[in-house]
């Protein structure tokens, strides 16, 4: 091969990697960008493409050559010469790769250092998994929700554990992604700077109700979301005051119980209309509840497996609940569902 036809190669390579970059830059791969992290990550994977480009155009142009070049003449049977490689060439195919290998690792430390930094006025959540539930909690206003809202501008803090299996926190627009695992607690931050209502999506395949476990998220401004905020620590804080008086009005013990239904993830699971759920992972309760007594209900909270729908199969149900749940949370819940459902005995 001539210096010429070298020369020729690499400007061909040159010119393709610029194509196909042009062609795969145009695409919007990740969609809505809503936080500050992803501005990071999407100049990233820009800057991967780039480079996949290059080794994409090396290949290709390399092959196309080598297919006009050294073609087989028709007729032609005879073997092709024997060679004894070229250290030049094995010299440039193994530094090549390392450099570009090298600077991709190099460069995607950069940008994780700078998007895992923690702002000293982050706010701190706390966030709970289980099949097939997400659970918030504000420890600074003692709030808990199965919505996410968080304010915009502001770096938020996510303390996370899962109850049960691994599973796995994302929000599409902030491009962050982070495991649950039982037993640790893991850790991510984002900094939504878009104001909107996205979902939280499970990204960690958790059990049968996987494509289900979703949770709604609302980035709003600091004001709405102090207000959020101070409506959901009345609402709370009455719910507790309820539940260590004497005496509970049956209103303030229907929301303690749906509070529970909520927040112990039934509502990913099953359908109550009294509770506004509409999954379909278990039982429709309320088909399935109003000829139920007390004690059955009670029963397939605390052991699940013990009697089943029909339809429905062993161990899809979380088998903690007894664990979970104390005593009194467990009687109000079986007054809720008993009451929402109208015909228990
Ligand atoms: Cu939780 Cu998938």
């Amino acid at each position: 091969m001539t210096r010429a036809t070298l020369g020729r190669l690499i400007a061909a390579m040159l010119g393709l990697t610029v194509v196909i970059s042009v062609v795969m830059l145009q695409i919007d791969w990740n969609g809505t960008a809503g936080s500050t992290e992803a501005d990071d990550v999407d100049l990233l994977l820009d800057v991967m493409i780039v480079l996949s480009a290059f080794v994409y155009s090396i290949v290709l142009v390399m092959l196309g050559y080598s297919i006009w070049r050294y073609r087989a003449k028709p007729g032609d049977e005879s073997d092709g010469e024997p060679i004894h490689g070229n250290t030049k060439l094995e010299i440039a195919w193994t530094l090549i790769p390392t450099v570009i290998v090298l600077f991709g690792a190099a460069y995607s430390w950069v940008i994780l250092d700078k998007i895992e930094a923690r702002e000293s006025d982050r706010m701190e959540v706390d966030v709970t998994a289980q099949q097939f539930a997400w659970k918030f909690e504000y420890p600074d206003a003692n709030v808990t929700s199965t919505e996410l809202h968080v304010p915009v501008d502001r770096q938020v803090a996510f303390s996370m554990q899962a109850i049960d299996v691994i599973h796995s926190f994302w929000v599409p627009e902030w491009r962050v992604k982070k495991d649950l695992v039982p037993g640790l607690t893991t850790h991510v931050v984002a900094t939504p700077d878009r104001e909107g209502s996205y979902s939280l999506i499970c990204t960690e395949l958790c059990g049968i109700g996987h494509s289900t476990m979703r949770a709604p998220v609302v980035v709003e401004s600091q004001d709405d979301f102090d207000a959020w905020l101070a409506k959901m620590q009345k609402a709370q804080g009455g719910q507790q005051q309820a539940g260590g008086g004497a005496v509970e009005e049956p209103a303030e013990e229907a929301q303690a119980g749906e509070a529970i239904f909520n927040e112990q993830g039934c509502s990913g699971c099953h359908t109550l209309a009294a509770a506004g759920s509409t999954a379909d992972i278990g039982p429709h309760l309320d088909e399935v509840l109003p000829d139920r007594s007390a004690a059955e209900i009670k029963q397939s909270i605390i052991d699940p497996d013990a009697e089943l729908s029909p339809g429905f199969g062993a161990g899809i149900m979380p088998q903690e609940f007894g664990d979970s749940l104390s005593d009194e949370e467990l009687d109000t819940l079986v007054k809720y569902l008993m009451s929402s459902v109208q015909g228990g005995k």
